[in-house]
């Protein structure tokens, strides 16, 4: 699939976003390693912290059917300037992928690409907390 392929997608996800308190609509696709993709969309609640971002969703779908691996996401926001995952999605996406690709698409369609570790070069993951010693007692 190509990568206009792919943001083609999330700009039509981005057309079930539930996003009544920021206007902002964001449409994620999420490509596994298995060649599957999973799209998600920002939904948002009157308690405003219960959002969920668009990138969170298509992760919670994937895994929820036993997708781990991922190989690239687009994000794709009807925005003037290009909408990059916010640091709790990069976590996410990070404990499952280390270097994935994170391709981001602005409204007029032009899109920038990055690799996750560029964007989190480092962060809390999985195993660390069995290797951190307890030098505080
Ligand atoms: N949002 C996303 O869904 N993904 C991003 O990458 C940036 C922000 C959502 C969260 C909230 O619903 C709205 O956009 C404004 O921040």
């Amino acid at each position: 699939m190509t990568d206009r392929e792919l943001i083609n997608m999330a700009f039509s996800a981005m057309e079930n976003a539930y996003a009544p308190y920021s206007a902002f609509r964001v449409g994620a696709a999420l490509e596994c390693a298995d060649g599957s993709v999973f799209l998600g969309c920002n939904v948002e609640n009157a308690a405003f912290g219960d959002s969920v971002c668009a990138e969170r969703c298509a992760v919670v779908k994937a895994v929820s059917e036993g997708r781990r691996e991922f190989s690239r996401i687009a994000v794709a926001a009807d925005s003037g300037d290009f909408c990059l995952p916010c640091g709790s999605c990069l976590q996410v996406l990070r404990e499952f992928s280390e270097d994935m690709e994170i391709l981001s698409a602005r409204g007029d369609g032009r899109y920038v690409s990055y690799k996750l570790r560029d964007l989190l070069p480092r962060t809390t993951i999985k195993g660390e907390m069995e290797n951190t010693a307890r030098s505080s007692d």
